[in-house]
């Protein structure tokens, strides 16, 4: 079984380095044999601050902005969120789009590829744990943190070192294993 991966560049902001740390980890994935492997940025769906007048659980939209991220998700059987830390929390942008939807992101792995300064972003990690369950979405424990990220991206390039890719297999390999025993769950 084939399974739809969608790596989700969670940061937005101008001069970001998400878009590098990226595309370094798209192409494990394209590498891993259980997945079609996508690149996604969340900058490209332009979702301004939620602004849909019914709860996502309705699966009722209004806008086409949450229509294209509603088929976005939908179409994915697991994540990676390639995340930032910002003041210890995940991205705004990245609590922004988990909250526009619900049935889309049921009952599917997720996993995270996390950078910042000294700690590697695992604070913002456990912080956003507890919303990924609330969206019945099934966090690994695996995960690539990468502490010290202003000095690994050079010329918009990530300079991954051995335990970056030795991670990111692990994580795919447990993707694989939650996304395969979750499918069946899925909604429509
Ligand atoms: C608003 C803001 C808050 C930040 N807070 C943290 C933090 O709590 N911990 C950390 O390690 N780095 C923090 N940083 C540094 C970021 O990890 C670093 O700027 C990183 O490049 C952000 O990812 P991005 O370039 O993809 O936006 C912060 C950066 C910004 C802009």
């Amino acid at each position: 079984m084939t399974l739809r991966l969608h790596t989700i560049i969670a940061s937005t902001r101008p001069g970001r380095v998400g878009p590098a740390v990226g595309a370094w980890f798209q192409g494990v994935a394209e590498a891993h044999p259980a997945f079609d492997a996508r690149l996604v940025d969340l900058a490209d769906f332009a979702l301004p601050v939620f602004d849909e007048p019914n709860h996502p659980r309705s699966g009722k939209y209004v806008h086409d902005h949450t229509k294209a991220w509603s088929e976005s998700v939908a179409a994915a059987d697991a994540f990676v969120f390639v995340a930032p830390e910002y003041n210890f929390h995940p991205t705004p942008a990245l609590v922004n789009a988990l909250t526009y939807l619900a049935q889309e992101w049921a009952y599917k792995p997720a996993g995270f590829v996390s950078y910042g300064g000294a700690s590697g972003a695992v604070r913002s990690v456990d912080n956003t744990k507890g919303l990924l369950t609330v969206l019945r979405m099934v966090p690994l424990l695996e995960q690539v943190m990468v502490p010290l990220v202003g000095q690994k991206v050079k010329d918009g390039v990530f300079q991954a070192e051995e335990i970056h890719e030795t991670s990111a297999r692990a994580m795919l390999d447990e993707l694989a294993k939650l996304g395969g025993a979750l499918k069946p769950l899925h909604a429509g």
